[in-house]
């Protein structure tokens, strides 16, 4: 029996497990009611009574020895599963990616930076607007398509609140509180109703522009969007206007860029034109001036409004609108090192 019990012993202290599993078997092994050590102790009754004292204790050493080894296996155990059971090693040290900048936000401040540099100061507007701000200061007849439920989201009916269509909105609030000379540029989201494709989206972003003061001319909107366009996409960049009509300027002009992927030779993105459009601008007309009480008769003014995501697209050659929302890693990831 002692033998045995030696034999035991070595088996125990050599014993190792990887898994709960062989840790069980272990257990089981030993210390179930069939297993060995329960056993030993029905043969105990068969010892000479002058071994009892030797065997006894000989087999609660067993015992003993089984227990801690049962013990120190389970903690060995925890503490590598902890770590491993989830797939990673909580240990290591974090390779957390750097948060980097939307490239609309870029863009973004890129526009403003460009005008603060010829003193236009930012101003911004709420996004839930009344129909007035929205279209009734803005010139927008009764009647507009614009006033539609098919173009507007509209929240309440009677009297009529809706997410701003654009950021002319603002234009109205800053001329209401403000006095000339007014030089603002008002960046923000804008919601249409409209489906969503590569080319549209029901929420997207706007810069709008006014200034207003004495004597201000077709002339100088021409200039400043002309310093606009070269600073924001290079010095070689030309500018065109073409007519076109909005409620709110008159006249009314739509500002078309050299195309800057292909220098203006023609390719897919300028649909082989050379030409693309960016903005649409004009005189602030006199009834939206009257309209915010300003006096019409002494000042004059000029407005613009550009998407954010359509230059962005053109900076940057982005052919789908839907990745600036859906905030893929991959995609976000290529903007890493912009601004
Ligand atoms: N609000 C127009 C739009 O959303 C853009 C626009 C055009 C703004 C001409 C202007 C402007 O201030 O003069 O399409």
């Amino acid at each position: 029996m002692k033998e045995k019990i030696n034999q035991y012993l070595e088996e125990v202290k050599a014993f190792n497990a990887e898994t709960y599993d062989q840790l069980e078997q272990f257990r089981l092994k030993f210390l179930s009611k069939k297993g060995l050590i329960p056993a030993l102790f029905a043969d105990f009754k068969n010892v000479a009574p002058e071994e009892r004292k030797e065997m006894g204790q000989l087999i609660n050493g067993l015992k003993k020895a089984v227990q801690e080894k049962i013990v120190a296996l389970k903690e060995k155990l925890d503490s590598t599963t902890e770590t491993k059971s989830s797939g990673y090693d909580l240990t290591l040290p974090v390779e957390a990616p750097l948060g980097t900048r939307h490239p609309l936000s870029i863009v973004r401040n890129e526009i403003i930076d460009i005008f603060s540099r010829i003193g236009f100061v930012v101003s911004e507007g709420p996004e839930i607007e009344d129909d007035f701000h929205n279209f009734t200061a803005l010139n927008f007849p009764p009647d507009h398509p614009a006033r539609d439920m098919q173009d507007t989201f509209f929240i309440e009916k009677d009297p009529d609140i809706a997410l701003r269509t654009h950021t002319s909105s603002v234009q109205v609030r800053v001329m209401e509180n403000t006095q000339p000379p007014i030089r603002t540029i008002s960046p923000g989201r804008v919601f249409r109703n409209e489906a969503i494709s590569a080319r549209a989206h029901c929420i997207f972003h706007q810069v709008e522009g006014l200034y207003v003061d004495t004597d201000v001319s077709f002339a100088d909107l021409k200039q400043t969007l002309f310093y606009f366009a070269r600073e924001l996409f290079g010095e070689h960049t030309r500018i065109r206007f073409r007519p076109s009509y909005f409620p709110f300027t008159e006249p009314s002009a739509e500002m078309d860029v050299s195309c800057n992927i292909c220098g203006g030779k023609g390719c897919n993105v300028c649909k082989y034109t050379g030409w693309v459009e960016i903005l649409g601008c004009g005189m602030v007309d006199p009834n939206v001036l009257s309209n915010c009480n300003i006096d019409s008769t002494k000042y004059s003014g000029y407005a613009f409004g550009m998407g954010i995501e359509r230059i962005t697209m053109l900076k940057y050659r982005i052919n789908d609108l839907r990745l600036f929302f859906e905030n893929d890693m991959r995609f976000l990831k290529q903007f890493e090192s912009a601004l």
